[in-house]
């Protein structure tokens, strides 16, 4: 993360991405003197150069002070041939060549949007969740390949990389509310056992934190059943995976969800937690507050500039609470269904 720097690598993607990276633009252009480069990445570097993400796209990140990515992926890519590239392949190679460990996936239903999920109002009130998920590691990154009718998937974790991760869901917590929870699944799985051995034994170091320990199957009945009770979440990539799609349908809408993935150093990603919605691509209808909000993390942990993130995350709430919705949003009184670049006029003007 440098803070001091100004640069951003701003990758649009594929469907609804290139509409959402218009609606950060204008946000980041009312914010800060920002040097914005936009790049391809997923299925639109495919069509242009046969691969998710190019040498030049990858070194231009490495240089930027921070990347901004929409969305990757669509039907026109979609392939079970081992031998075709898949957009995905742009994301996963983004994450491995920048070193981005470790992933954080906030969870904190708008007040406004309360009524909109699909779980009863007085059960989501008041939850305010860390998901942090590893991300370079596990079955995504494990050698992987078919054999005739036969294919695997290899989940390895060294010590090394549970510690590093363990660290960041320990100082989160410090930071929040004080609550650790480590998800895994050592009933089963060797990884599971070193994660929860590994975990354990940093614990004493962070004597201020309450540590416990859910089996991925219990933590995803836990998390619906009693989400409020959760403060920072540390798990594996899969399992983060699809704990955060979870986790994500709390605050009514995969739409509002954003991330940021972080290394030891270098600059960070910033990226809603939803896809490319092809479905809508086009029609001028996303949702562009995931996007806003992960522009907010990335003024907070890219370039220091807390205030700003602060002004941001209020903007999308006050466009919320008078009612703008875009149709992926339902739920309160007296709504109005607006388009991409409504609501983020309304964000802007907030601002
Ligand atoms: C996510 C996405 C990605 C993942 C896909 C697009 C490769 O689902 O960021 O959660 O599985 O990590
Ligand atoms: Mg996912």
């Amino acid at each position: 993360m440098s803070e001091g720097g100004n640069q951003i690598a701003l990758l649009p993607g594929d469907g609804i991405g290139p509409e959402i990276a218009a609606a950060a633009k204008r946000v980041l252009e009312a914010l800060g003197d920002f040097e914005i480069s936009e790049h391809l990445i997923g299925g639109a570097s495919i069509d242009e150069h046969g691969t998710a993400l190019t040498d030049e796209v990858l070194e231009a990140c490495r240089q930027s002070d921070a990347v901004l990515l929409c969305a990757v992926g669509g039907p026109k890519w979609d392939t079970t041939d081992p031998d075709k590239p898949r957009p995905e392949q742009g994301l996963l190679g983004l994450r491995k060549g920048l070193g981005l460990f470790a992933n954080l996936r906030p969870v904190r239903p708008s007040e406004a949007l309360l009524e909109a999920s699909p779980l009863r109002h007085e059960r989501i009130e008041g939850t305010d969740l860390l998901v942090v998920r590893e991300l370079t590691g596990g079955i995504y990154f494990g050698d992987s390949g078919r054999d005739g009718d036969r294919a695997h998937d290899d989940c390895a974790y060294t010590v090394e990389e549970i510690e590093r991760i363990a660290r960041v869901g320990f100082e989160a917590a410090g930071e929040r509310g004080g609550k650790l929870t480590s998800v895994d699944k050592a009933n089963v799985l060797e990884t599971s056992r070193l994660w929860r051995e590994t975990v354990t034994r940093l614990a004493p170091e962070y004597g201020e934190i309450a540590l416990d320990h859910l089996l991925v199957d219990n933590a995803a009945m836990q998390l619906v059943s009693r989400p409020t009770d959760f403060d920072v979440i540390v798990t594996e990539n899969l399992f983060g995976d699809i704990l955060s799609d979870e986790a994500a349908m709390l605050t009514g809408s995969l739409g509002m969800l954003p991330s940021a993935s972080l290394g030891e150093s270098g600059p960070g990603l910033y990226e809603p937690v939803h896809g490319s919605a092809p479905d809508i691509a086009g029609t001028g209808r996303a949702n562009p507050l995931a996007t806003l909000l992960s522009v907010a993390m990335m003024l907070k942990y890219g370039f220091g500039m807390h205030e700003e993130a602060k002004r941001l995350e209020k903007a999308v709430d006050a466009a919320l609470a008078q009612g703008l919705r875009t149709p992926d949003l339902t739920g309160g009184a007296d709504i109005r269904e607006v388009g991409t670049e409504e609501m983020t006029d309304a964000v802007l003007q907030s601002l």
